[in-house]
């Protein structure tokens, strides 16, 4: 009787939280309830004429308004490249998630490890740490992407060894190395899925003439787009506008033409890999070549990714079974083991 008394009272009292704040989506986990929501970092604002904003959504409601708003209805996404664009935004955006998630836990000031940008600046970490006292967090602790990417796939971080993570997210592309706890050598460019996106909207106005929307090159990245010739031929209609007439119009387009497409920025991430690798000192260098490189983050989803990485450094490159959630695994095994992982916070 006591003893389960005791159960449910330590369950409560562990509500801690551990969040992704990432550019395009933002992920929180719960202590002993695992990843309780996963949204897009979006915010819906209306403005009346004198510039006063009234927040109408935040998250996937917000989404569904996004390119569907009105003169007086503006969809905001408040990271922007990885960092925070709109401060303001960003911390209505933070205190409304953990409220969603901390609803049931009115009563309690939990603890919060938050994953952000490496590049992220000391008034940003302030503002990211504001916006948590704000939703009543007792406590808040950064730990950089990167390194909670590597902790989520699984690496051990505080070993005396080097292991090199890419985490390609919607803003950014992080390569770190990770040992002893600490990030050995970093690299980070505001190249990743976002611009890949603005990339195939880009080739589709040029060669189809055909304007479309950033959710719909999104959508035809992830249905066929690839990094690496695939086997079968993938096709998908693509919808938009014909830029002469303004009359709606689909064409068919396949996974040759949207590879040619994005080829530019994986080009880029490609090349940020190998700078990393060649940067890297040689001892943590030689246990990269025997450990290989893991992939993480929306943009390991990529098809054919891996096998390009690989056939460029000549390294294995694994993906894990989930890289979207990685940072948030992560950052909540920090949390968890909270006494033995604090060395990995920043702050
Ligand atoms: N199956 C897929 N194939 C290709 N790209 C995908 C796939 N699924 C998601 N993505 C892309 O991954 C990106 C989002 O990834 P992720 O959630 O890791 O980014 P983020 O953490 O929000 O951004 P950042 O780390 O830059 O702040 C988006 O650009 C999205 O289009
Ligand atoms: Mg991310």
């Amino acid at each position: 009787m006591f003893a389960k008394l005791f159960r449910s009272l330590k369950n409560l009292t562990s509500s801690d939280v551990a969040m992704d704040l990432g550019t395009a989506n933002t992920l929180v986990y719960v202590k002993n309830g695992g990843i309780v929501l996963d949204e897009p970092s979006i915010v819906a604002i209306s403005t009346n004429g004198n510039g006063e904003g009234h927040v109408e959504a935040v998250g996937l409601e917000a989404k569904k308004m996004y390119g569907r708003t009105h003169a007086g209805l503006e969809t905001i996404r408040p990271m922007k490249d990885g960092v925070i664009a709109d401060f303001n935004m960003t911390n209505l955006m933070i205190i409304t998630f953990i409220n969603k998630v901390m609803s049931r836990f009115w009563f309690l000031r939990p603890r919060m490890v938050v994953g952000v940008p490496t590049c992220i600046t000391q008034v940003e970490k302030k503002a990211v740490i504001d916006a948590a006292k704000m939703a009543r967090v007792r406590e808040v602790y950064l730990v950089e992407e990167p390194m909670a990417a590597a902790i989520g796939v699984g690496i051990p971080v505080h070993k005396a060894e080097g292991n090199l993570v890419i985490d390609i997210g919607g803003g950014t592309t992080d390569v770190a190395v990770t040992a002893l706890s600490a990030i050995a050598y970093g690299e980070s460019i505001r190249i990743a899925g976002d611009e890949m996106d603005e990339a195939i909207a880009r080739y589709v106005r040029l060669q189809h003439h055909m304007n479309i929307g950033i959710f719909e090159a999104e959508r035809v990245k992830i249905e066929i787009g690839s990094a690496y010739p695939l086997e079968k031929e993938r096709t998908t209609e693509v919808k938009g506008m014909n830029i002469k007439t303004g009359v709606p119009t689909s064409i068919t387009i396949n996974d040759s033409e949207i590879r040619e497409a994005m080829r530019e920025p994986i080009a880029s991430i490609v090349l940020v890999v190998l700078r990393a690798l060649e940067k890297t000192p040689p001892e943590l260098s030689s246990d990269i070549h025997s450990n290989g490189l893991y992939l993480t983050g929306g943009g390991a989803l990529i098809r054919g990714l891996d096998k390009l990485i690989e056939e460029r450094t000549g390294l294995r490159t694994y993906v894990p079974d989930e890289p979207l959630l990685s940072i948030v695994k992560g950052a909540g095994a920090v949390l968890d083991n909270f006494s033995e992982m604090r060395k990995v916070c920043i702050n």
